[in-house]
């Protein structure tokens, strides 16, 4: 059922729009939205591109998965995760045993569109031309979809309004 009180964990890569469904997909069903990176950069008091910055990559997926262990825990809570979050120790299992995952699938030249304006807030495409930002983007794909593909539910990004996801997650769950 859709009101289970289980988590909804959006997954997909950078620019596919897991905050803004998240939050939308939270206001339909009156649970909480967490973002995850703003879930850690409120713990951490530093921005993801500092954290980064500082502790590496590394550094920042342990604390990625710190924070992932805590919001598995909560209930009635929609969940928008990295782009990086599922591929990084068992994060992935994690979620699937938690509650449900949905993936928000999209072509390589669609996240290209969505992510040039707003690049610099990124630290792992940062400073990236076009060109470099296709071949990156086209190449993590291919590394992330065995994770991504994981989901229990996938849906075409590029298609759906956040109307028809609300639509598909009930005919789901
Ligand atoms: C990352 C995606 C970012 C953020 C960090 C690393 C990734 O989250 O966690 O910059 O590895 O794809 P968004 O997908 O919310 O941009």
């Amino acid at each position: 059922m859709l009101y289970q009180q289980y988590p909804l964990f959006l997954i997909g890569f950078m620019g596919s729009g897991k905050s803004t469904l998240g939050r939308h997909l939270a206001r339909e069903l009156g649970w909480t939205f967490i973002d995850l990176d703003d879930f850690i950069e409120t713990r951490e008091n530093a921005s993801i591109t500092r954290l980064f910055a500082a502790h590496g990559e590394n550094g920042f997926r342990e604390m990625e998965r710190r924070a992932l262990a805590e919001v598995v825990k909560m209930q009635k809570v929609v969940v928008a995760t990295g782009g990086g979050t599922p591929c990084f120790f068992n994060n992935m299992e994690l979620m699937n045993r938690a509650g449900t995952t949905l993936y928000l699938q999209l072509s390589p030249a669609a996240l290209v569109r969505r992510l040039l304006p707003g690049q610099a807030h990124r630290p792992l495409i940062a400073d990236k031309t076009p060109d470099e930002l296709l071949q990156f983007i086209t190449q993590k794909l291919k590394e992330r979809e065995p994770w991504y593909q994981q989901a229990k539910i996938t849906a075409d990004a590029e298609l759906l309004s956040p109307e028809a996801y609300v639509h598909i997650l009930k005919e789901a769950l």
